[in-house]
This record gives C-alpha cells, sequence and structure tokens, in this order.
C-alpha cells in the first residue's frame, strides 16, 4: 500500500514533469527527481495559502493541533520552529520532513490534515507542492 502510494506520486510527478513541454522521458524515479528541480516553488504564494485553506483552523494558538504539537503554522518562522519536540521541516530533505511525511499518512501513524474528508489526504498536487518547497530548501520565499 505504501509502495502503491509512493509509485503513484513518483508517476504523478512525471506526468506534470513532461507536461511542462521538456519531451523528455524517463523512469517515473528520474521524472520526480528532475520535476524538485524545476521551477522554484514559493513560500508565500503556493505553500502558505495551502497552510491557511487546509491546517490553521487547527494549527494557530487556541486550535486542536497546536494545543496538542506545538505547532504553529502561521508564519514562516513558527512553522520552522516546528512543534513543543523540534523542528517538522527539514530543509532539503521532504522524505524525513515530519511536515511532508504526515501528508501522506506515512508517520506515526498519524496523517494531516486531520480530518479534513473521508481520506483526510490533501489533493495530490498540493502535496507535491509542500514536497518541493522542503526539497528546494524551505526557503522563505
Ligand atoms: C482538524 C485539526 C487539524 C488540522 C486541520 C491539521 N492538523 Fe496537524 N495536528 C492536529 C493535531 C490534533 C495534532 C497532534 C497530533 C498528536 O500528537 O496526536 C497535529 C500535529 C501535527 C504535526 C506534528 C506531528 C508531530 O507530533 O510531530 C504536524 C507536522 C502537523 N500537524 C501538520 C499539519 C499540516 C501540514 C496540516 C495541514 C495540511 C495540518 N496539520 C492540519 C490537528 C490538525
Amino acid at each position: 500500500m505504501k509502495i502503491r502510494m509512493l509509485l503513484c506520486g513518483a508517476v504523478l510527478a512525471a506526468v506534470s514533469f513532461n507536461a511542462l513541454g521538456t519531451g523528455e522521458s524517463g523512469s517515473p524515479e528520474q521524472g520526480a527527481l528532475k520535476a524538485v528541480g524545476k521551477e522554484e516553488v514559493s513560500f508565500k504564494n503556493e505553500v502558505f495559502p495551502i497552510i491557511y485553506d487546509h491546517c490553521l483552523n487547527c494549527h494557530l494558538p487556541g486550535g486542536k493541533g497546536y494545543e496538542k504539537s506545538g505547532l504553529d503554522l502561521g508564519t514562516y518562522e513558527s512553522l520552522m520552529k516546528g512543534t513543543k519536540f523540534g523542528p517538522v521541516v527539514k530543509p532539503g530533505d521532504s522524505e524525513s520532513s515530519t511536515f511532508t511525511k504526515l501528508l501522506e499518512g506515512t508517520a506515526k501513524g498519524l496523517k494531516m490534515p486531520a480530518g479534513l474528508n473521508a481520506s483526510g489526504t490533501l489533493d495530490r498536487q498540493y502535496i507535491l507542492t509542500m514536497r518541493k518547497w522542503v526539497q528546494q530548501g524551505a526557503k522563505n520565499n
């Protein structure tokens, strides 16, 4: 199941990479890796709007997620600070960042956003945007 989801993600990344019109093809994994290097993802214009729509109702002081974990997603600085136990973003490494792992439910049996819909999963496209941003160094851009 886990492997299927990962493969599915790689294929989608490859498809969107090819859709950029480069005409190159390769294995899905290569496509996904190359896609990471393409066009810089902006925290302000792309990542934060997703957080705003899908995370802030629980991850601001007073919200369930904040009260339980200490994670305030209201600003870049508070996101980078992480939970009361430490950082959730490891710049350049979306595979081991809790922030991006949780979107696919691959960490600690948790999945974020908690209780969004039946499957509790963000749109694939949003997950890829968040992953790319972390992979590109999680900049305040
Ligand atoms: C419906 C409420 C809710 C929403 C929406 C929500 N969260 Fe959470 N989040 C929680 C709760 C509750 C916890 C604490 C979970 C625990 O420790 O059992 C948490 C914890 C976390 C953690 C820390 C996990 C850890 O312990 O290391 C991260 C990272 C996180 N959320 C990211 C997100 C992101 C990113 C989004 C939006 C895509 C999001 N959350 C949306 C409720 C929510």
